[in-house]
């Protein structure tokens, strides 16, 4: 049995406010209180687990020691089948400083060249952590192939060479509403909030 959030304030360990807005909204029917790392000055922890859950981890944790509160991080990314996984861990980075995605896109088209799989998925990964270690994490994923050129000007990030599989357009092409209802993200909200808080 996971270990439930009992109410009161809860962390979200982002400094992305979009993110903690999604969160906020996610968790309003549960009774919690949600809080920014960034509001109260945590430090952003380093990245440096070599699986999506572990990065969530280390970040939930870090948090909920820092504040003394349950804390909920997440990590996420992009993942294709003939690059062994890649950008995977590295999905943002793919995009440099200066976050160009489409930068990040041609990368993943230039590497697949000659390349007949184009099998590809999103993964996120959810923990809740309390400051006494314990720690509850989860992973949504959704499933899909790449397509090239890039199609759509919705969303965000790889999602303009993304269909996910029983789908036609790609995630920039759907309406926000359709993509959170199927997307990697939202499946690992269902998981969290059954295990946590329903
Ligand atoms: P993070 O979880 O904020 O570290 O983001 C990881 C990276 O994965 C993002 O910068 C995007 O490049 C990619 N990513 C994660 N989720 C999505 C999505 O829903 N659509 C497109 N790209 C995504």
């Amino acid at each position: 049995m996971a270990r439930r959030f009992t109410g009161g304030k809860l962390i979200v360990a982002s400094h992305n406010a979009g993110k903690v807005r999604e969160i906020r909204e996610l968790l309003a029917p549960y009774s919690a209180n949600v809080i920014s790392a960034g509001d109260l000055g945590l430090p952003e922890p380093e990245e440096t687990g070599t699986t999506f859950i572990a990065n969530a981890e280390l970040k939930a944790r870090a948090a909920a020691s820092a504040a003394n509160l349950p804390a909920l991080a997440d990590d996420s990314g992009f993942a294709v089948d003939a690059l062994d996984g890649a950008p995977g861990l590295y999905s943002a980075r793919w995009a440099g400083p200066s976050k160009d995605f489409a930068f990040a896109m041609k990368r993943v088209e230039d590497e697949l060249r000659g390349k007949a799989d184009t099998r590809a998925h999103f993964i996120c990964a959810l923990s809740l952590a309390w400051p006494d270690g314990t720690c509850e994490s989860f992973e949504g994923a959704v499933h899909g192939h790449v397509t090239f050129p890039a199609r759509g000007l919705k969303g965000f990030g790889y999602d303009p060479i993304f269909i996910a599989d029983g789908f036609k357009v790609t995630f920039a092409e759907m309406e926000p509403n359709e993509k959170h209802a199927i997307s990697h993200r939202a499946e690992a909200f269902r998981q969290l909030v059954a295990a946590c808080f329903a």
